[in-house]
């Protein structure tokens, strides 16, 4: 018994090591695979199908966004509700698309230059850029900088793990602190800033404008809801997809060139797709779950056809997604001329990542202010404890 748990885990390793190889496989032989109430599901089009039906494959966060809150849940763990509009929407009010290059860019710019140009010539990009970056940045734009910043950064990448990867006791426990942490934090941040008004134009500012105009759902509780399910989704991502696309370039020396020619002149839509690009081929994760929650046939009129039943757990494999040839030219080559709709990087249909215009601003602005530097070279392989990225140093003539 103990052995033959021993070779089960052993393969479910092989598998996860191999999983573009295996992706690749089933999306020739068997794309769309039902199996103890799982189903994968592997191509382009039966990827798209799955996540455009948000009323039969729906989200599994509640549970755990309760426990995160305290009692509530947040618009990622909601079903297509009129409490899911009226929050996105209110967080649309108070996150604007213009504050991207009025505030957002310029801001990442300048932190992140700043920050290199104080290291010396040699730093760890994770521990002093791209976990630091997108917490200042939550700091700055949303008004709220943590109660010690290493720990604030901490506590949103254990919720996000607790959120999002299979059930773990030490990350849960650890999650549930920092969301505790977090909570009293942003209840005191909230108290603060409501003696003190009118000071700033940030994302609380407006949060507690609309509250003052009687604007449904932005009670005390529900901003500092919507801020902890924001920040949880902002600060790991971010520093997950900056040095992942970091590692590919250094992985290949000649991309490097030509990304650092770009990252010179500022030629930011390169950027753009430099970090696509270097995603597409490295995904974030495996895919999006969902729980299936009426009968339902994927891909139907098709050889292909698959019935799932209700109840069964699904992973929309969006890195396979990526990766299928009948969708994606060439998948297997690096090429920057790919239109948008090769990326699900931030989700598809109702569920789209909130931040995705910020990502496309600050990712590349954070990988920019490396490539920029002379003499850049990589010190060691970028170390991941999974899943994210905790060490990638960089040297530089300083
Ligand atoms: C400022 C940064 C970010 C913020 C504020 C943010 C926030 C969010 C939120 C609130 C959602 C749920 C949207 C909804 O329910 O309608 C979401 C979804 C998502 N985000 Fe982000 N995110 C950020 C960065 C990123 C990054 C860098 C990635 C990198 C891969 C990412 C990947 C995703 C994905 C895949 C989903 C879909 C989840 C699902 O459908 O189950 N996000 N994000």
């Amino acid at each position: 018994m103990a052995n033959s748990k021993a070779a089960g885990g052993k393969l479910v390793e092989l598998v996860f090591k191999n999983l573009g190889l295996v992706f690749s496989i089933l999306r020739c032989i068997k794309p769309n695979v039902v199996f103890k109430g799982n189903a994968l599901i592997t191509r382009y089009e039966d990827v798209t199908e799955v996540l455009e039906r948000d009323w039969v494959f729906q989200v599994t966060y509640a549970e755990k966004m309760y426990k995160v809150t305290n009692g509530s849940n947040f618009f990622l763990g909601m079903e297509n509700t009129e409490q899911y509009t009226r929050d996105v929407s209110n967080m649309r009010l108070t996150a604007r698309r213009e504050d991207i290059s009025e505030i957002i860019t310029p801001f990442v710019d300048k932190t992140s230059m700043d920050i290199i140009a104080a290291s010396n010539g040699k730093m760890d990009v994770v521990q002093d850029l791209s976990r630091v970056v997108p917490t200042r940045l939550i700091g700055e734009y949303f008004g709220t900088p943590g109660w010690n910043e290493t720990e604030f950064t901490d506590a949103a990448t254990s919720m996000f793990q607790y959120l999002f990867y299979p059930d773990d006791p030490e990350v849960e426990k650890k999650a549930l602190d920092g969301a505790e942490k977090t909570r009293n934090y942003l209840d005191q941040a909230i108290a603060e800033r409501k003696a003190n008004r009118n000071q700033r134009d940030d994302v609380l500012e407006r949060c507690l404008k609309l509250q003052d105009a009687g604007m449904p759902g932005m009670a005390d509780q529900d901003i500092r809801n919507n801020f902890i399910g924001l920040l949880i989704g902002a600060i790991p991502t971010t520093s997950k997809c900056a040095a992942v696309t970091l590692n590919h370039l250094f992985n290949n020396p000649e991309l490097l060139v030509e990304a650092q020619q770009a990252a010179r002149v500022d030629d930011d839509q390169k950027m753009i797709q430099f970090v696509q690009e270097s995603l597409r081929l490295n995904a974030f994760a495996a895919g999006i779950q969902r729980i299936c929650a009426e009968d339902y046939v994927v891909a139907k009129g098709t050889l292909r056809s698959t019935k799932i039943p209700k109840g069964t757990i699904v992973l929309a494999a969006t890195q396979s997604a990526m990766m299928d040839w009948r969708k994606i030219r060439k998948p297997k080559e690096f090429r920057l001329d790919r239109p948008a709709y090769s990326y699900m990087h931030f989700g598809y249909g109702l569920h789209t990542c909130f931040g995705q215009y910020i990502n496309l601003a600050q990712i590349p602005a954070i990988v920019k202010a490396v490539l920029k530097q002379n003499g850049l070279r990589r010190v060691s392989d970028m170390n991941v404890v999974e899943p994210f990225p905790v060490n990638l140093e960089i040297e530089f003539d300083a």
